[in-house]
């Protein structure tokens, strides 16, 4: 397996607060309606919240996806086919990528990932798995074209982008998201990527509210994150944690809501929250066949193949990088 640079791309003060946190934070709870964006969910309690989440009866969408890569694999690897460099936006579960890696056979595994100790931790267990697949982790922001290592050059790329994390953009991050995915793989490149589906409103709320209280575990753990990272006093008995579909952008919203007029302070700066008022801290996109073309094909990606699970939840796209063109 080859070594990471030792790059360091958190950036802290003195006091070890991550600098890029604090600022989303602070600007996000200046705004008229507050928000905080959702990759500040994923800390070490968070992470371990989310990997319960996806074991809950409600939340459909990562059993849906395992169940298309086993039962479809033999038809993606024939219409992929053998000898592709996959190159993975995340650090990759522990499930999906190994499902994608025995179908399709490719010449090598780059995970792309922000988070570093996470990468060379399921680097290595991945690795271990498939003794003879190089294995080449790359620590980046993948919001941006990436440099990939110098060994796959020659290999045709397969983006592979799990689990529908490309519903948590608004449609211009996510088109901006879709063309640096083809700038780092290149002309020809394919994309197999996770779009979860509309489906009953009620289904989808169960999946964002669900009876055990996972979820509003996870949602809260970002309000005690700010007060332990960031010097905050949120009062967390006076948030309760709320799922809302958003009919207009089809989507799951999560929003952190007072009970209670509230202030408090984080970072030095002070904050007052009306009774009723919230925090939005997470938007999943929902899509339909056709709005996940359209989606592909505004961020220059053709899609060439798709599959769902049995009970029509979810879907899993293939895509080829379109040639650039300007004639129809
Ligand atoms: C990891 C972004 C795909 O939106 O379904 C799960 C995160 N949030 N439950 C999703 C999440 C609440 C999840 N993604």
């Amino acid at each position: 397996m080859a070594l990471t640079k030792g790059l360091k791309l958190v950036q802290r003060d003195a006091g070890g607060v991550d600098l890029a946190f604090r600022g989303d934070v602070l600007a996000g709870l200046a705004e008229p309606q507050k928000a905080i964006p959702a990759r500040w969910f994923y800390d070490d309690a968070g992470s371990a919240l989310f990997e319960d989440i996806t074991q809950l009866p409600e939340y459909y969408p990562t059993r849906a996806e395992t169940e298309i890569l086993s039962s479809h694999s033999g038809e993606i690897a024939e219409l992929i086919g053998k000898g592709w460099a996959v190159v993975e936006f995340g650090s990759g579960s522990s499930v999906k990528t190994p499902l994608l890696l025995s179908a399709c056979q490719p010449s090598a595994y780059v995970p792309l990932d922000i988070a570093g100790d996470f990468l060379r931790a399921s680097s290595a267990t991945l690795a271990a798995k498939f003794p003879g697949l190089p294995v080449y982790p790359v620590e980046a922001d993948f919001m941006r074209r990436v440099e990939l290592p110098g060994e796959v050059a020659d290999f045709p790329k397969l983006g592979f982008f799990p689990g529908s994390t490309i519903g948590n953009m608004i449609a211009r991050t996510a088109t901006d998201l879709l063309r640096s995915m083809r700038a780092t793989l290149g002309e020809g490149a394919l994309l197999l990527i996770g779009m979860d589906l509309v489906k009953d409103e009620e289904v989808l709320l169960a999946a964002y509210d669900d009876a055990a209280g996972v979820t509003a575990r996870f949602n809260l753990n970002l309000a005690l994150r700010i007060n332990r990272e960031l010097a905050g006093d949120i009062p967390l008995e006076k948030l309760r944690h709320e799922a809302r579909w958003n009919d207009i952008f089809a989507r799951i919203e999560m929003h952190l809501v007072a009970t209670d007029n509230i202030a408090f302070t984080v970072s030095g700066t002070n904050f007052v929250m009306r009774k009723g008022e919230s925090i939005h801290t997470e938007n999943s996109h929902k899509f339909t066949k056709r709005s996940s073309q359209l989606l592909l094909a505004a961020g220059g990606w053709e899609p060439r193949a798709r599959w769902t699970d049995e009970a029509r939840q979810f879907s899993l796209v293939l895509a080829e990088a379109a040639r650039p063109r300007s004639a129809p």
